[in-house]
């Protein structure tokens, strides 16, 4: 016996090596982690239980019957996150550069349906140079395989992807399917033709980090939500991700313990709002008042900055927060705004995570440029998921509620299941200027002195309607609040609905506009 469990032992430190020291140590002089080293910051100490770890692939083509890694390229297995059990898949770009054979598939597939089965998050380290090569079609077949299980899973449990290496062609559509991508600054990069592809078909000259890097993905593609200076950056970023989120969708996020005798009026929050109305303001320091310190986690922070979408806590709950933001095009929706906002809005409904919305928007942006990139659809995404979503749903009208905008932004009519509003509110088919323009037109062109009169037009409207009052009249804001009570009525308010039960009519799955 004792022959034998020194034989497993040697197996296991040869595994252990992944692609041996040679290539670990350059691995370690791209400034990467190894797969496994990976794992060890990731997961709670010792907690995690490999399964696979002597996998081999049986391709016999090129030679490969004499090249074996046992493994083939990726540590698959479970253990805790703070206590939390989770699945992970790291891939070893050691061997065969993290590359995806049918073997190394099969292995995430497994560890995809446990984690399904169990009703748990899922983590992807992903470091590959794609396609196992070598192998051909059956490479493709199991990044299908994949791809499906993903689909599967969606909505049923976390999916969360760390991009950590190279991940091209075909091979991003795994992380694109999940939930959440993190990327890691310069030593990562996506894109599914490679620059040299890009140069034969379009002729530009690109490179890598232009093309695919974690700054391009975060700022102008969205495909990131969140751009990591390093890999510890990140492997910390889904931790606490992951805090915000329950185990899977019949689960709720698990509350941290808060005192409730605190103070909660929050006086700042009265002077928050500046004198003129069309003067900007960051809608973080709002933000910043209403949840706890230093709870709020930001996602998309640097794509479509006119609208800011998080997770956050609440007394001690997780919440998701969409806030137009006036600091930036003044918080006008646009295309890339609705679809940041209405992604993000599902995810929390996929996962009892209930939303909080800060209103401040005028509009959305007008232009060819939105038209012709079909803002009509995009924004009726954003309609639609915050009008399926069945989870506690309160909105604070901070102050513009125009147009469209009013009805997208969590409206009453939409399901919302309270709406405050600040007295700065102003909520109107349109600001006073362009209604008065309209409604008064013969009048103020016939009159002695137009400008004059269109002012005094406008001054009147802006009476009538720039303000909450008449909306509260109606019903479709439950309550004028000051400011500074805005915390505790939001805390009572979620407390209770947070028994809401509210199911949409049965049917296959709704068509939402893709
Ligand atoms: C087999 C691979 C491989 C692959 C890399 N390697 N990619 N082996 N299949 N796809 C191996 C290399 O032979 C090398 O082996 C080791 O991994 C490290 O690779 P290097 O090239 O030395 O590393 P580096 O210079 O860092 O470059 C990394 C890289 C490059 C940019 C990823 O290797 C590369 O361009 N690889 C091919 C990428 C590609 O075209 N993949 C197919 C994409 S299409 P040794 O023995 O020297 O250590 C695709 C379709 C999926 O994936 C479709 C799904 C629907």
């Amino acid at each position: 016996m004792d022959n034998k469990i020194t034989f497993l032992q040697d197996k296991i430190k040869e595994a252990q090596m992944g692609g041996g020291a040679k290539r670990i140590e350059s691995q370690h002089q791209k400034g990467k982690l190894t797969a496994r080293e990976r794992i060890h910051f990731l997961l709670d100490e010792g907690s995690f239980e490999e399964i696979g770890m002597f996998v081999t692939h049986r391709s016999t083509d090129f030679g490969m019957e004499t090249e074996k890694y046992p493994g083939d390229g990726v540590v698959t297995g479970y253990g805790n996150i703070n206590g939390r059990l989770t699945y992970v898949f790291s891939q070893d770009f050691t061997v065969f550069g993290g590359s995806l054979s049918e073997t190394h598939a099969e292995k995430i597939c497994k560890i995809m349906e446990l984690a399904l089965q169990n009703g748990a998050p899922l983590i992807g380290l992903n470091d590959s140079g794609g396609a196992r090569i070598q192998e051909g079609v059956v490479s493709l077949g199991g990044y299908a395989d994949i791809f499906y299980r993903n689909v599967q899973a969606s909505g049923v449990i976390p999916q969360l992807s760390a991009i950590m290496g190279p991940c091209a062609g075909g091979a991003v559509y795994s992380p694109a399917i999940t939930d959440f991508i993190l990327m890691v600054e310069h030593t990562s990069y996506m894109f599914v033709t490679g620059p040299s592809v890009v140069k034969t078909v379009t002729h530009e000259e690109v490179t890598s980090e232009e093309l695919g890097g974690a700054f391009t993905h975060a700022t102008k593609s969205g495909v990131t939500h969140f751009a990591c200076a390093n890999e510890l950056e990140a492997i910390n970023h889904l931790k606490r991700l992951l805090s915000y989120m329950p185990q899977n969708c019949e689960d709720r996020p698990a509350p941290l313990p808060y005192d409730v005798n605190q103070n909660e009026s929050r006086p700042a929050l009265n002077q928050v709002i500046p004198e003129n109305a069309n003067q900007p303001y960051d809608v973080r320091s709002i933000i910043e008042q209403l949840t706890d310190e230093d709870s709020f986690l930001e996602v998309h922070k640097d794509f479509a900055e006119n609208i800011v979408v998080g997770f956050a806590r609440l007394a001690g709950r997780s919440i998701g927060i969409v806030a137009n933001q006036p600091a930036y095009l003044a918080g006008v929706l646009d295309n890339n705004a609705s679809v940041k906002a209405a992604r993000f809005v599902r995810f929390c409904d996929c996962f009892n995570i209930p939303l909080l919305v800060l209103e401040d928007v005028p509009g959305f942006l007008p232009g060819t440029d939105q038209e012709w990139n079909a803002i009509i659809t995009n924004g009726a995404k954003l309609l639609y998921a915050f009008s399926e979503a069945t989870v506690p749903r309160i909105t604070v009208i901070i102050r513009k509620a125009y147009g469209g905008a009013y009805d997208v932004m969590n409206s009453k009519h939409i399901g919302a299941d309270m709406n405050y509003a600040w007295p700065s509110a102003e909520i109107a088919v349109m600001g006073a200027k362009g209604a008065a323009e309209i409604i008064f037109k013969r009048e103020i062109s016939s009159a002695a002195d137009p400008e004059q009169k269109l002012l005094e037009k406008e001054q009147m409207y802006a009476g009538i309607f720039a303000n909450p009052y008449r909306a509260a009249e109606r019903g479709f804001v439950d309550e004028v609040i000051e400011p500074a009570a805005t915390r505790t009525k939001l805390i009572k308010a979620f407390k209770m609905l947070e028994n809401k039960v509210l199911n949409n009519p049965r049917k296959k799955h709704g068509n939402i506009p893709l």
